[in-house]
Formats: structure tokens, sequence, C-alpha cells
């Protein structure tokens, strides 16, 4: 225990660790944002229940990303599609036969991995000697270091990245045509081992589907078979003809949707970062066909921005454009995040061409086609969808805002550095003493702001404590009503970032906080 505090005490604030993820997962837990699902049954995995200060969170991360696409944007319209659907609209979209994972087991320890990312992580480990190369040759040559040049002529580093790229290539064609067997002899012949235990005893890969099913109806004979959605994406694309026609939207328009979504992931690990049940943010974009990769570059950019102007560091994020394309797809990339165990996917942007609309015209026998006046044509629109998980989103938010700080007395602060638009509570407001009227004013301070804000009460603990309470679940502002609030109206203000204290007048306070947690500030910023 002494040992990891005094680790602590030298982690930078950015440092992504696996000492770092543990603290992130168990400070979620201590201050009420995530706890496991049925704890008291001992959990389920990969489920969990976010608890009250993860429940703002949440919210207030879903309302920043609806007011950027849907308040925004004359020409996106929200909805809120069922969970449920009929089931021929997983047919029509290739989910029953084409939503699996290639899935793996290994005969010694038992346990089930994913065939496709044991590959990758391979293939990964050896891009990351690659950039050890790299990193090496720029500190040795300083401000005259070529990468490019560099990357392109290092003996080592070209067979490091051809050696991945061949390794990925070959996967993305077996994968494409189904050759499970060549992906299991990809793993033998790289001489993969079970990560848990070293083992290189598998099975053959086989296909798992994703969905969940359940049923609808009161017999079991004259039960439906259904599935819970493993994506919202289906409910605007089904819903596509009643909005554009009661909506009156003419291309390009697009249509947005918050909801949960279902997988039964194989390999669901990582805390909340692959789930068994999720909720996604999606925005499908209709266009017209020709015109779908100007959208589609359109929407990476603005959704960069969007992330961006969140603050949470420039260096944090990176494009990674797929070179395995989904059957539907003409063009794909991830928007990937530094979380603490590296890059990984957060959102994904995806040009679907004309597929779901397609597919669902074909099997419903209803037509889904836009009339354009301009061009005095019929035809099935090109979709442009971004599509983010609000969980993944979450993990990004928490694990990149969780420091650890010593202060210049050598003491140690925990303090979640969130960006304050998304923060659970704006702010604390403390009374000094219990006593000489000062919880009274507390009380008429919080009545004034409670209506636009999320703000509370908070009188236990020397105040010092208090602060230290209100970093750790990240509130922006705390403020203090002492014994000179009695004499001149005024109280001080803590800022969460620079511990700096103001001294502002309580009818000062609103406008504070209009202009601290105004979404034109933030959003414009994207
Ligand atoms: N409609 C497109 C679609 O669903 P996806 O790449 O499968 O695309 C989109 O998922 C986003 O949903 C991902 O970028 C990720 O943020 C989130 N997501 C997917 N599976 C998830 C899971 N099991 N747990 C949490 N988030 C998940």
């Amino acid at each position: 225990m002494a040992y990891i505090h005094l680790f602590l005490l030298f982690l930078r604030p950015m440092e992504r660790t696996d000492d770092h993820f543990r603290k992130v997962i168990s400070h979620a837990r201590e201050y009420g944002y995530i706890f496991a699902s049925s704890e008291i049954y001992d959990g389920l995995s990969a489920v969990y229940d976010y608890a009250h200060n993860g429940v703002e969170l949440k919210r207030n991360i879903r309302e920043y990303w609806w007011r950027s696409m849907v308040n925004l944007h004359q020409n996106i319209v929200g909805i809120d599609a069922a969970i449920l659907m009929h089931p021929t609209t997983w047919k029509a979209s290739g989910h029953v036969d084409a939503f699996n994972d290639p899935l793996i087991d290994n005969k010694d320890s038992k346990k089930r991995y994913r065939a496709d990312v044991l590959v990758e992580d391979h293939a990964e480990k050896i891009f990351q000697k690659a950039q050890k190369e790299i990193e090496k040759a720029r500190k040795r040559f300083g401000d005259s270091f070529d990468e490019e040049q560099f990357t392109t002529t290092n003996p080592r580093v070209v067979r490091y990245l051809q050696e991945r790229k061949t390794i990925l290539e070959r996967l993305a064609k077996s994968l494409e045509n189904e050759d499970l067997a060549d992906v299991k002899a990809l793993i033998e012949e790289l001489g993969i081992s079970d990560p848990e235990t070293g083992s290189k005893n598998w099975t053959e890969v086989r296909q798992f589907n994703l969905m969940f099913g359940t049923k609808l109806g009161a017999s079991a004979e004259s039960a439906m078979n259904l599935y819970l959605r493993p994506e919202t994406a289906q409910g605007i694309f089904t819903n596509f003809l009643n909005i554009q026609k009661s909506g009156r939207m003419r291309i390009p328009f697009g249509i947005a949707q918050t909801g949960k979504a279902f997988r039964n992931e194989i390999v669901a690990r990582q805390f909340i970062f692959r789930m068994r049940e999720f909720e996604q943010m999606e925005m499908q974009f209709f266009v017209r066909p020709g015109e779908e990769l100007e959208w589609y570059e359109h929407w990476k950019k603005e959704r960069l921005h969007w992330h961006l102007s969140l603050g949470m560091g420039e260096e944090n994020y990176r494009f990674h454009d797929h070179e395995k394309l989904a059957h539907y797809a003409n063009a794909a990339t991830d928007i990937e995040f530094n979380f603490p165990f590296g890059f990984k996917e957060l959102e994904g942007i995806h040009s679907r061409t004309d597929f779901d609309l397609k597919a669902h015209e074909e099997f419903s026998g209803k037509k889904l086609q836009f009339f354009d006046p301009e061009i005095n044509e019929s035809y099935i629109p090109y979709v442009v969808e971004t599509s983010i998980g609000l969980d993944r989103m979450f993990l990004a938010v928490i694990s990149n805002a969780l420091q650890e700080e010593t202060l210049e007395d050598n003491s140690q602060r925990t303090v979640m550095k969130i960006p304050a638009i998304l923060t659970p509570v704006k702010a604390a407001v403390l009374p000094l003493i219990k006593r000489d009227g000062l919880p009274e004013i507390a009380q008429k301070i919080i009545e004034t702001l409670q209506w636009d804000y999320n703000v509370v009460y908070d009188d236990k603990d020397a105040v010092g404590r208090r602060y230290r309470r209100q970093d750790a679940i990240g509130t922006p502002y705390c403020i203090t009503v002492d014994h000179q609030t009695l004499e001149d109206n005024t109280v001080t203000v803590r800022d969460r970032d620079t511990m700096q204290q103001e001294r502002i007048e309580i009818t000062a306070l609103e406008a504070k906080f209009r202009e601290a947690f105004s979404y034109k500030k933030w959003l414009s910023k994207a």
C-alpha cells in the first residue's frame, strides 16, 4: 500500500499505465460514478450501473453531443426508435448472417479470445518496436531528424513495418474470404500464445453471432424470435422515409439518435470500454450518390473538432483509417483516443453507401427513395454515419481527468479535471461553519443556482477536506460562505484546477456561471 502511494506521488498526470487504469476503476466506484451491475450477486460480466455522479456525467456528455449534432444543424433531426424491432430488420441489415466475431479457445486455459484481436495485438507489438526505433533516432538526431526518411530507409524499421503490413493484409484477406482455417494457421505461424498463460494449444476458429435473442409473445409455440438491437442505426434507416416526409427534409439531411445497444461480446473486458449493454450516439447523414466521400471528409473534421472542443489534449486523438472495409462501406475511419491501455477506437465514421436502405427496400418491398427536385430524379440516398459509444466517451473523459498532484507543501491531492461543461456537479456551496447564519446564506445561494445547475450543499468536516472531496468528484467551483459574507454579501469562489480563490458578490455568481457553463462558449470552439 505504501509502495502504491509512493508510486502515485511520481505519477505524471497524463501517464497511461495499468496502475492508472486500476485507479480510475476504483475511483469511479468510490466517488459514485460506476458500480458493477447487480453487485450484491457478485455482478454480471461486462454490465455496469451508473451511480449518482455517473448518471449526471453521462447525461451531460449526451447533451453536449445532442446540442452539437441536432440543435446546431438545421438539417439534422432527432429520433428515439424502439430497442425491439421487426426481426426482418436484422436479416436485411446483414446482422443475422454476418454480425459475427471469429473466436478461438485455448484448450489448456479454457479461455476464449477473438482470433482477429490476437493477430492484431501481435501486429501492434511489431509496430511498437518500429516506433521505439523511431523515438530513439529522434532523440539521437534532435532537430535535424527527418522521420519520413528514417522510416523509409532504416532497415530495421522498414522490416518491422513490412512484417506488420503483411500480417494485417493476410488477416484481412482470410476474414474477407471467411477462411477461418487460415486465421488459425496465421496464429500458429506467428507463434501467438494465450496472453494469460502462454499456452499455444488452440482450437479451430469459429464464427460467433453477437446478437442477443429474446422472444415476443405469450406461448412458446406462437412466440416470435426477436433480437435486442446491436446498433441504433437500423431504427434510423427503417424510419428514413417517415422522417423525410413528415419533417419535409431535403437531402442532404441527417437523423440523430442516442440509445441502448446490446452485443454478446466474446471478450468483454477493460471496464466500460467493451460492454454487453451500452449506449450509442449515432447520426446517419443522407446524401446524393457520388457526394458521399466529400461528406465523409466533412464529418471526419466536424467530429474531431467536437472532441477537441472539450480540451482533453489534441495529442490524445488520432484517426485510424480502415484497411479492411465492411462489405457495405466505401470508406471508414476510427477516431482513436489515448486510453490508459493505449490508443483505441472511440468513434467510428463510415461511408455506408446505399447498402442499408437498398436492403430494407428489398426485404420490405417498400420504396425508400428520395425525389431530388434539383436534378429531377429519384434515388436511394447514400449514407455517412458518425457513431460514438457514450460509455466509451465516458471512459475517455474520466481516465483523462483523474490526476494525482503533489502540491507546493508536498501534500497530495486527487483531482478529476473533467471539462467543466460535463462535470456532474457544477459547484459546491460550503458554509465555513455550521452557525452564525452562514448555513442559511449557503442554502439561499443553492436555491438561486439549482434552477440551472446541479449544485450541492456540504457542511461536513473542515473546509479543506470539503475542497478535497469536491476535487475528487471534479466539481469546478467551491463557493464558501464565511463571516465576511455577513458584512458585504461576498463569497469566495475556489477554482478546482488552479486552487485560486477569488472574492465575488453573491449577485455576480449567476453571471460567472453563465459564462463558465455556456454551451455557446464551449461548442463554438468546435
Ligand atoms: N452503427 C455503426 C456501429 O455500430 P461500431 O463501430 O460497431 O459501429 C460504434 O460501434 C461505436 O460504438 C464504437 O466506436 C464504440 O464507441 C461503441 N461500441 C461498440 N461496441 C461497444 C461495446 N461493446 N461497448 C461499448 N461501446 C461500444
